[in-house]
């Protein structure tokens, strides 16, 4: 296991800000440069059943477990002063589960919301929710609008958490949207790609550049469709509950090799600009 050292030679206070880290998570916070951070952090958080089940454990106590890893990658991005994260907690497509599961996934993201609120507003976290809300209970509706009204005022990362989400019926949502715009009327003959992202759920922020994968499977699962055109992807063998401070260090070290290679970006670069697009990349 790492030694936990506390930082000698790392500078700066998103870094200070970490407090303590191990020697591995030092080490890759040397390879870090702090200033080509992406702008936003989309996570698809798989692999909760399989941690369980290899412990001869419940599904459930794999998503009670996540949610200290959901912890972890919010307050390390936040103290890295990344601007947005997204965490796919629920999809459209979830409700096949047993109905215990979704309901014990729905009282573990209350209770989140309830234990986490210091974290968040000590982080200056600004909370939104990303699907279709008004279709979830009641009750997990009304502690969702109290979170991001809490929240509101909160100048730090934005931490989008998708739920009831899928990228095609966020499209469809905000087609709809573009449609309801033009008061029914037959006027509309022409949406243009930024028209079509102010009705997206994610409006206002940037694209994510970076998606995060755990548990291993290449796939992109109805995931913020739209917005990960030209993301770069980071699959990992890593179950959701086992992904700790030093694997989303690595991720972000991983990321900045592949921006080197292929972005554009040019060494020193900050990281409010968004990278070149390559026609046809
Ligand atoms: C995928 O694992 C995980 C989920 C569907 C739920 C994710 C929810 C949490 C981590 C907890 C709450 C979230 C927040 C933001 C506090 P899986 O069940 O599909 O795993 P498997 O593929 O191994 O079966």
């Amino acid at each position: 296991m790492s030694q936990t050292i506390a930082h000698k030679t790392l500078r700066g206070p998103a870094l200070e800000s970490l407090g303590p880290v191990t020697s591995e998570e030092a080490r890759l916070l040397e390879k870090l440069d702090l200033a080509r951070l992406p702008r936003h952090v989309a996570v698809i958080m798989d692999g909760n059943g399989r941690w369980a089940q290899k412990r001869h454990l419940p599904r459930i106590a794999g998503h009670r477990q996540g949610t200290q890893s959901a912890r972890t990658t919010i307050e390390t991005c936040a103290r890295l002063k990344i601007e947005a994260l997204t965490l796919y907690a629920f999809s459209v497509e979830n409700w096949r589960r047993p109905k215990t599961e979704i309901d014990f996934l729905m009282q573990l993201l209350r209770e989140y919301l309830k234990k986490e609120m210091p974290l968040l507003q000590k982080n200056e976290i600004r909370m939104r929710f990303l699907g279709r809300i008004h279709e979830l209970p009641s009750a997990v509706q009304k502690d969702v609008r109290e979170a991001m009204e809490k929240t509101a005022g909160n100048k730090g990362m934005v931490l989008c958490v998708a739920l009831n989400y899928g990228g095609r019926a966020e499209i469809v949502d905000a087609m709809n949207a573009v449609l309801r715009e033009q008061n029914g009327s037959a006027s509309l003959l022409h949406v243009t790609e930024e028209h079509l992202s102010r009705h997206l759920y994610t409006e206002g922020l940037p694209d994510p550049d970076l998606l995060i994968r755990t548990s291993g499977e290449m796939r992109v699962s109805n995931f913020l469709l739209w917005q990960i055109a030209y993301a770069e992807i980071f699959v990992t063998e890593t179950l959701w509950p086992d992904f700790n401070r030093a694997r989303l260090l690595e991720s972000l070290v991983e990321f900045q090799k592949r921006e080197r290679r292929y972005g554009g970006i040019r060494e020193g670069q900050p990281n409010t600009e968004k990278p070149a697009r390559v026609a046809g990349e």
